[in-house]
């Protein structure tokens, strides 16, 4: 199965609050768009590879990817949107393809090649969109306003899961997902969550597949602790 990707890499990283774009943060001597781009490499699934980099960073990151080994494919650089969805957007307008697109978080750089497989196999007529997805360990309640907020409804735990990314799609179906609820992502509050929720909307089907837990978002400086250990065990 071959792929191309798009890494979504253009967030400031405000909750990171580090002085530099979050993906530019190197852990374990490699920036996390770098890692991000060696789990795709080693995923031997993807030809081409789109990130999105902030506009103020641009040449930094073409720099790094640039003097960067971890990908042999072609790499282009590209300014993302002010919302995920809009970073998702460009991306896809510059690889322009129809066959198997990966949406992958520069936010998620460990996420294991054999996970990066999986979706990318997954994804068919059939199955257009496919997310990876864990169980989850806690119980999640839909609310309403108010502080206590009441309880509207209490979904059954075994049927949730916590969705990460790589996210698979056919590149033509997510780009006319993209087409279609363009206009709702003009703020990030107002913005898909997910990119497969797009192509819900369209009203296709979507599929989860077995996620990792090395696919682990990096938000918080806890996660960048996280991380360090995760790579310090991972080469041990
Ligand atoms: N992203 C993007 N374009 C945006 C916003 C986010 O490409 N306009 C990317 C981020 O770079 C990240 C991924 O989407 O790899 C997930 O976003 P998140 O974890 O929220 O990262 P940031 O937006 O950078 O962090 P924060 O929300 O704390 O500012
Ligand atoms: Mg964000």
């Amino acid at each position: 199965t071959l792929a191309v990707a798009i890494v979504t890499a253009a967030g400031a990283g405000t909750r990171l609050g580090a002085d530099i774009a979050k993906a530019l943060l190197p852990i374990g001597g490699r920036t996390l768009v770098e890692w991000a781009l060696y789990g795709l490499a080693q995923s031997g699934c993807v030809s081409r590879v789109c990130v999105t980099a902030p506009n103020e960073a641009l040449e930094q990151f073409s720099e790094v990817l640039e003097k960067s080994k971890v990908f042999a494919g072609e790499v282009i650089v590209v300014p993302g949107g002010v919302t995920r969805q809009q970073s998702v957007y460009a991306g896809l307008t510059a690889l322009k393809e129809s066959g198997i697109v990966l949406v992958h978080d520069a936010a998620r750089p460990f996420a294991s090649p054999g996970l990066i497989r999986r979706v990318a196999q997954a994804v068919n007529d059939e199955c257009p969109a496919v997310v990876p997805g864990l169980p989850v360990s806690d119980t999640i309640k839909e609310i309403g306003d108010g502080s206590p907020a009441p309880v509207l409804n209490t979904l059954p735990r075994a049927r949730l899961r916590a969705v990460q990314t790589p996210q698979g799609f056919l590149g033509s179906v997510l780009m006319e997902a993209h087409e279609r609820f363009i206009d709702e992502a003009a703020d990030d509050a107002s913005a898909a969550t997910d990119d497969a929720v797009l192509v819900e909307w369209m009203g296709l089907p979507t599929f989860v597949c077995e996620g990792d837990p090395s696919a682990f978002k990096i938000t918080t400086a806890d996660d960048v602790q996280r991380a360090e250990s995760f790579l310090s065990s991972s080469t041990a």
